[in-house]
């Protein structure tokens, strides 16, 4: 093949060769619909009408081993995210499915540590600087046998905001993973880049706790990913996004519409778009964890979410289903260890467990109390092997020595300091 122009966002690039445009292919820059100059019909076509280069696209197919990508994220900070997505990702690799874990928290990269990885090696500061190229050259193994671990870029500023074509590389890549299940921790907050890879999710799983002010968070969230999945959708079509866009950005508080208010504006200047909407939101399943639950009124707040939004958003939830709230979560992460692995018995454990089997392995009946009891047994095994990480007792020990003596209202010379207890995660060394 000749070598081509290509347009990508718009932007002209080349001549390039056919390497030089699977190398684009690869990092997700260029796909099958970008166009490309054709030189015979003297035009710009999809880059997919060109037959020496729909084989590349094929080729890349080819590549992608079936597995389900799930996004974790809901809106709220602090009502578990993280801590569901390691002990979910460790309970479908005891189940002998490749699993990896992406901490996708831009923000607030946290998931190593959650997982005792104090200072992994790679993390996604080296994909998005193009030291590694390909994400799974930044795959951390874990201490569990078939999980890995991306790990995201800690304590670095300006990662908080890729650009788009750096998010659409991540995207595309994560689909190349070599794996079952690919699971994202997403940041809180509903912001473009969260809502972003929520969608580019094959499925995604809203975590909240039953408090209201989570709960209307989270409902926001699903409403807000609804709207940015039609504004982008609806991108060519001005007249059908500008009723969109009024919807979107009403008075703040003011979102009180239903998804009927819009498919019927909608219906009444471009047909096909309703009926876009409508088939969209019926074929659209999130599913829902509750978390920190303290009781089976609680629970029932995951069937008040599912009716709230088949009767405003027109969607079907699926309530996967619950974790209690339990002392010993909050203990786990003190150890820096999965709670399913800190404490294998423990209630939220044995939800988890449950969770598994009849939400994620889709058991049902005596299957599932068989496979819920398999799980149970996988996170014991597996707890045995996990190392610990010494969070409790510091290693430094009271002294003269120390810069605060004099001034600490802690002090207690000879003993442990209890307040550079968690030093290993300030990584001060010597
Ligand atoms: N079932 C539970 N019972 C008790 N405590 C819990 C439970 N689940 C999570 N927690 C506690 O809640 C805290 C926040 O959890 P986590 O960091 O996973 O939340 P997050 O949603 O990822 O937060 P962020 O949005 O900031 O990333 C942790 O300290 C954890 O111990
Ligand atoms: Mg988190």
């Amino acid at each position: 093949m000749s070598e081509v122009f290509v347009k990508i966002n718009n932007k002209q690039l080349g001549p390039l060769n056919r390497r030089e445009i699977k190398n684009l292919v690869v990092n997700g820059e260029f796909s099958q619909d970008d166009l490309v100059y054709h030189e015979d019909m003297q035009e710009w076509v999809a880059a997919n009408q060109i037959d020496e280069l729909r084989t590349i696209f094929s080729d890349d197919q080819k590549q992608q081993r079936r597995k389900t990508v799930y996004a974790i994220g809901g809106g709220k900070g602090g009502v578990g995210k993280t801590v569901l997505c390691a002990s979910l990702g460790i309970g479908l690799a005891t189940y002998d499915h490749q699993v990896v874990v992406v901490d996708a928290d831009l923000g607030g990269a946290n998931l190593h540590t959650c997982m005792g990885i104090l200072e992994p090696e790679y993390t996604f500061y080296h994909f998005y600087t193009l030291q590694r190229e390909r994400l799974e050259d930044i795959c951390l193994e874990t201490p569990v046998d078939n999980l890995k671990l991306i790990s995201g870029a800690c304590g670095t500023l300006g990662f908080a905001n890729p650009r788009y074509s750096q998010k659409v590389r991540f995207i595309h890549q994560l689909r190349q993973l070599d794996a079952d299940y690919v699971l994202l921790d997403l940041g809180a907050g509903s912001s473009y880049n969260v809502i972003d890879f929520f969608l580019a999710a094959d499925e995604g799983i809203l975590v909240t706790t039953p408090d209201p002010m989570a709960i209307q968070e989270t409902f926001n969230f699903l409403k807000i990913a609804i709207m940015r999945r039609f504004v982008r959708e609806f991108r060519k079509k001005p007249a059908v996004l500008s009723v969109i866009d009024q919807y979107m950005y009403s008075e703040p508080g003011k979102m009180q519409f239903t998804m009927d208010d819009i498919i019927k504006d909608v219906k009444e200047i471009d047909d096909e778009a309703s009926s876009y909407i409508e088939h969209y939101l019926a074929n659209y399943h999130p599913h829902l964890i509750l978390n920190m639950v303290h009781s089976s009124k609680e629970i029932r707040e995951g069937d008040s979410f599912r009716m709230a939004a088949h009767d405003i958003l027109n969607v079907d939830v699926d309530y996967m289903g619950f974790v209690e709230f339990d002392e010993s979560v909050r203990k786990s992460v003190k150890e820096l260890k999965p709670f399913v692995l800190s404490n294998p018995r423990s209630k939220a454990s044995k939800n988890l467990a449950k969770l598994i089997a009849i939400g994620m392995l889709k058991k049902s009946g005596w299957t599932s109390i068989k496979e819920k009891r398999q799980v149970l047994q996988n996170f014991r095994a597996e707890s045995a092997d996990y190392p610990d990480t010494n969070m409790q007792e510091s290693d430094t020990i009271c002294s003269v020595n120390c810069f605060y003596w004099g001034d600490c209202e802690y002090q207690e010379g000879g003993y442990p300091c209890p307040i550079r207890n968690l030093d290993p995660i300030f990584k001060r060394h010597g």
